[in-house]
């Protein structure tokens, strides 16, 4: 199989745990890389036609992880078409080479909200993969136009694409860094619900997203099912989104993030989840 963006940070732990579940991979990677360990590591760029071709050779699957991950990573034009040029190629040539299943990394930030510079909120908690958007910068367009592009991959080839909107994935150091800055500052997790993956989870996800029985083109969210801000769902919510309607209630630090799709199509649960004292919210 084919991991672009494999020497990245969710790139390398993917490589790594699909290598060890037996996989052949061919790890594609814009800067050499000496700690990649895969059956194939080629340096090559997920914008070029050939680059892509040669890495592809043989690969009956594709995770497509290579982009420019944030909207400072670049100029607005490189941050968009880098991710948009990147995953058509990616897709195109897979679906044209008969290829039956990719996985994606989207984001959470397809729905727009995080990255919008106004004073905007979520239309409703919990966040589900069929929010309305609201985007306003080149980072959260790029990923909504790759789902878009998984669309016409399916209906064109018969690739089957699994998108995932991760939320921020990190290792459990920093997930916990992350954490002890929501103490002070909680308001700032507010448009992406307090969400967070270990990266280890990020790659089990692939995994299932992989192997999964579905057919068709379909986005997701995973996140662990806990939040990692130490108060209450439903007084952060209280206090920094009083006025968004919630479809239900949240228990105890529970991530107002809908993961049902994710639970019962993919069987996906987070493994690996912060253990936080629950704090009283004052503000
Ligand atoms: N980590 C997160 O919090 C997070 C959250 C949501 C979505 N995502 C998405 O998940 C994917 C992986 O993210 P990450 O955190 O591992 O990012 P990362 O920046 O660590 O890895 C991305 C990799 O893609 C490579 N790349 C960039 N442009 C390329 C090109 N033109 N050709 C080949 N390779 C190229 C980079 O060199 C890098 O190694 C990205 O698509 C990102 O947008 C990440």
């Amino acid at each position: 199989m084919l991991v672009t963006g494999a020497a990245g940070r969710i790139g390398s732990v993917t490589t790594r745990h699909l290598s060890e579940l037996g996989a052949l991979v061919t790890a594609l990677t814009l800067v050499e890389d000496p700690s990649l360990k895969a059956d194939r590591v080629l340096v090559g760029d997920t914008r070029s036609e050939d680059d892509v071709r040669t890495a592809l050779d043989g690969a009956e699957l594709v995770v497509h992880l290579a982009a420019l991950a944030h909207p400072t990573s670049g100029t607005p034009y490189d941050v968009y078409t880098t991710n948009v040029v990147s995953t058509f190629n990616v897709l195109a040539q897979a679906g044209a080479l008969g290829i039956d299943r990719a996985v994606v990394a989207s984001s959470i930030n397809a729905y727009g909200v995080p990255f919008n510079p106004n004073d905007v909120l979520p239309a409703y908690y919990p966040l589900d993969e069929k929010i309305p958007s609201d985007v306003a910068d080149w980072y959260s367009l790029s990923k909504q136009n790759d789902e878009n592009t998984a669309r016409m991959c399916w209906r064109r080839w018969g690739t089957d694409v699994v998108s995932f909107r991760f939320p921020h994935v990190n290792s459990a150091e920093a997930v916990r860094r992350q954490a002890d800055g929501f103490i002070e500052n909680p308001a700032r997790g507010v448009r992406e619900g307090w969400a967070y993956l270990d990266t280890r989870d990020a790659a089990y996800a692939i995994e299932l997203g992989l192997t999964a029985p579905l057919s068709g083109a379909h986005t997701f969210f995973v996140a662990a099912g806990t939040t990692n801000a130490p108060y209450e769902t439903e007084a952060l919510l209280d206090a920094f989104a009083p006025g968004v309607p919630r479809l239900r209630r949240f228990v105890g630090r529970e991530v107002p993030i809908d993961l049902t799709a994710a639970r019962t199509v993919l069987g996906f649960q987070a493994q690996h989840e912060l253990d936080l004292p629950i704090h009283r919210l004052e503000i």
